[in-house]
């Protein structure tokens, strides 16, 4: 078990702060708890990094990163730099710091949290008992393809969608070890039907099935599993998608949780494992302490059940939020459709889920 863990805690932009600092309070009590030695070094990422230092990932956050276990992100990105081209922008940081820790897949999981069905627009009887894995391709397709240019002159601009065959394997068989773990079923999401990277994709994946004849592959086509996901998201087990389409998909899969608010992830398969909720900076509520921070708590739990074995742990924190969701505890984002819910601010939301992970272990509240 490891006792000791380096974290570094790059909170980014807009409500990144707010969310990721109930994730360390979490974080620390749970060190407390189990007498484990979690050290936190911050460090600036995204658009307050150009602000302070002219460019979203400087080297020196980039070297703590590369010091630590394990990294905690919360979120990058403001309307103030939307002029800015791509590879000047806050999210150019978050893309290089993902690419230089070197995980390619990212977990994203998403769950119909009991007592939160009444806040998803999709009917009860449709999201209840869903649970999904998003097993997204981190490093590869359009966000890191080249050719990439927006050429003024001739008024056209280009991005490039490429794969090669084993970042096609390597990510598929995180998916197939997965799916082996949980109800064994993999859905491949691709667009074959057009795009000859989806036919590498295809056929690569269904390759990899072979090893795994324990587990069930289907194949859908990305604009299909769109809807079905909304007909039926109880049909998925690990969904496997590359880059973009695992992008939007995961995003798509916030209306089953009930709120994009809700979702944390893990990217591992690199030299540290990065920690992140689904949900970005949010700008507009950013300052105003009415974030949901479960997500970002979530994600806490991620980082000691991939960074620390602490599978107990994790849970526990899973179990907790599970608790004051249940027992009606509610951000803003999470008060539609609820019957007169006490909305609770980010830090009573927070304080909440540290109260129930107390007296699971019969410690006191800090
Ligand atoms: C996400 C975000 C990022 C992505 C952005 C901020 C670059 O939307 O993590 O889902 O597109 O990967
Ligand atoms: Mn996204």
């Amino acid at each position: 078990m490891t006792k000791k863990l380096k974290i570094l805690v790059v909170a980014g932009d807009g409500i990144g702060p707010e969310v990721t600092g109930e994730a360390v309070r979490v974080l620390r009590s749970v060190a407390e708890q189990g007498g484990y030695d979690f050290q936190f070094r911050e460090e600036p990422i995204g658009g307050v990094a150009i602000d302070a230092h002219g460019t979203p990932l400087p080297e020196s956050t980039l070297k703590a990163a590369l010091d630590s276990d394990a990294v905690l992100l919360g979120a990058v990105g403001h309307n103030k730099f939307n002029a800015l081209p791509p590879s000047e922008r806050p999210e150019a940081g978050l893309l290089k710091i993902r690419a230089e820790l070197g995980g390619f897949a990212n977990l994203r999981p998403s769950f119909a949290w009991p007592g939160l069905s009444q806040n998803s627009p999709l009917r009860p009887e449709v999201v209840e008992g869903a649970d999904i894995l998003f097993v997204r391709e981190l490093l590869g397709g359009l966000y890191f393809g080249h050719p990439r240019q927006w050429d003024k002159t001739a008024n056209a601009a280009w991005n490039t969608m490429r794969y090669t065959r084993d970042e096609v394997v390597r990510v598929a068989k995180v998916a197939f070890d997965l799916a082996q773990k949980r109800r064994k079923k993999v859905t491949s999401v691709d667009k074959a039907n057009v795009l000859e990277v989806s036919q590498l994709w295809r056929a690569t994946v269904t390759e990899v099935a072979k090893e795994y004849p324990g587990v069930a592959l289907e194949h859908q086509y990305v604009d299909a599993m769109a809807m079905h996901l909304m007909n039926q998201p109880r049909s998925y087990d690990v969904v496997l998608t590359e880059n973009l389409f695992g992008d939007i998909l995961s995003d798509e899969a916030g209306v089953i949780t009930g709120s994009l608010g809700m979702l944390p992830s893990a990217t591992i398969g690199g030299k540290v494992n990065l920690y992140e909720p689904v949900h970005g900076s949010a700008p507009d509520i950013a300052g105003k302490g009415i974030a949901n921070p479960l997500g970002a708590i979530l994600t806490a739990a991620m980082l000691l059940r991939y960074s620390a074995g602490l599978e107990e742990e994790a849970a526990a924190i899973e179990a907790a939020v599970k608790k004051v969701v249940g027992e009606g505890a509610r951000t803003a984002d999470l008060a539609r459709g609820a019957e007169k819910p006490q909305v609770l601010s980010t830090t009573q939301m927070a304080a909440k889920v540290r109260e129930a992970l107390a007296v699971r272990t019969g410690a006191s509240v800090r």
